[in-house]
């Protein structure tokens, strides 16, 4: 079958046409499958809010069915899917509850072994217009292996790192797609690039290949992409693809990458790090102390706390950009106020102000660095920041 799309790098692949015969057509096996499928909910049907008639119609291709019709749907395009996944590869399915059940039990009868089963919960979700129901903020993620034997890849190191280094847990809160995400076009139901992001990172090595069935506005494509991982596409819809091209030819700019991989590497809940400039003396007082200061605020003593400060959980020291290294803190979230005076009891002579922010942490074992930082920035390189982690652990 023809590619309807190639780009230039040959990174990116696209077929219009139905998943499962696009799919039987298809020569090549794939690393690891993301299918964001039909859920089967749209009834066509309008609800007055505030007193405005409502449409939340996704499509034809999402329309209401009984559950022998997607049964037979998921069964018939998950077949064929096993068919062009490697052995040792992996697939990943969203859903809600309508069709999820559907999907984990057609699973298991095609012989893969269920792996996890993702909360995604989104963490900006608007309240649920009936109040006869808890209020819905969940999709489900089921995460397969082709077969129950053959080992799987999972960079469970790399996930421990982007959670802070704690084990990374089945539920993950991340925001639903947010503006700058539809410059280009509009899809109904358009996946957020952040939680491609971590499912490529959990599940793929560089270079390989990732195929999405039900592509849509090709989400998976531009996070594979920029993550430098292949991706095979397929939609029936030339609207979407085409959108999804759109996207595809915006991350060929180097700039416009470069700002969407720091958008979509950006965990509104992650784990933050005190980055903080000390001359030499100093620097060294502070590791044989395991106390990091920085003044509280300005010359005319009001107090500075900027957001983040509640996730603050390493300290990374340097001294004019150079010799950098990373602490984890005592207690994450949790800093102290002292008077200069306490300070000077420890052997410190802070000059400039009456108060400081006080930080503990282990100086005993300090984090390698996999990504060293420019901390050279510009006039600001001395003020203390808080910045990401994933900023210095090099994510790839
Ligand atoms: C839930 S959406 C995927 C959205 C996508 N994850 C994104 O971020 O834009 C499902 C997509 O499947 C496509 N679709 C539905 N039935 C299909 C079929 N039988 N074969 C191929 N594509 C199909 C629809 O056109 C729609 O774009």
């Amino acid at each position: 079958m023809e590619a309807y799309f190639q780009s230039n790098d040959h990174q990116f692949e696209l077929y219009l046409g139905d998943a499962t015969e696009v799919m039987s057509s298809l020569c090549k096996k794939c690393d690891v499958v993301f299918a964001d499928p039909p859920y089967f909910l749209s009834r066509n049907q309008s609800i007055k809010i505030n007193g405005e008639w409502k449409n939340f119609e996704k499509g034809e291709w999402d329309r209401v069915t009984d559950l022998d019709n997607i049964n037979r749907f998921n069964k018939e395009w998950l077949t064929v899917c096993r068919d062009v996944l490697k052995d040792s590869g992996t697939i990943w399915i969203s859903g809600t509850y309508h069709n999820i059940f559907s999907v984990a039990t057609c699973l298991v009868e095609l012989g893969f072994k269920v792996l996890n089963i993702i909360v995604w919960q989104k963490s900006d979700a608007k309240p649920t217009l009936s109040r006869n129901y808890f209020n819905y903020t969940a999709e489900y993620i089921v995460w397969a292996r082709k077969s129950e034997k053959i080992p799987h890849f999972f960079n469970c190191d790399l996930m421990e790192q982007i959670n802070g280094g704690a084990r990374m847990a089945d539920v993950w809160r991340i925001p639903f797609i947010s503006s700058w995400e539809m410059k280009l076009g509009k899809h109904p139901t358009q996946k957020p690039l952040r939680l491609l992001y971590r499912i490529i990172l959990a599940s793929t090595k560089e270079g390989e290949t990732i195929l999405d069935p039900f592509a849509g506005s090709c989400t998976t494509g531009v996070a594979a992409n920029l993550l430098g991982r292949k991706f095979i596409g397929i939609d029936q819809s030339r609207e979407f693809l085409d959108y999804g091209i759109r996207r595809k030819y915006e991350i060929e700019d180097s700039v416009k990458s470069d700002w969407i991989l720091k958008k979509m590497s950006e965990n509104p809940e992650e784990v933050m790090v005190m980055v903080n400039h000390a001359r030499p003396n100093l620097y060294n007082k502070m590791v044989e102390t395991g106390i990091c200061y920085l003044r509280a605020g300005d010359s005319k003593g009001s107090l500075l706390v900027t957001p983040g400060f509640e996730r603050l959980n390493y300290v990374l020291l340097h001294t004019n950009g150079e010799n950098a290294q990373l602490f984890k803190l005592k207690t994450k979230g949790h800093f102290q106020i002292w008077t200069r005076e306490t300070l000077q009891q420890y052997g410190f002579d802070p000059r400039n102000a009456a108060y400081y922010v006080v930080l503990h942490f282990d100086p005993t074992k300090p984090i390698p660095l996999k990504h060293y930082p420019n901390l050279k920035e510009d006039k600001y390189t001395f003020k203390a920041k808080v910045k990401p982690l994933s900023e210095f652990l090099g994510i790839k």
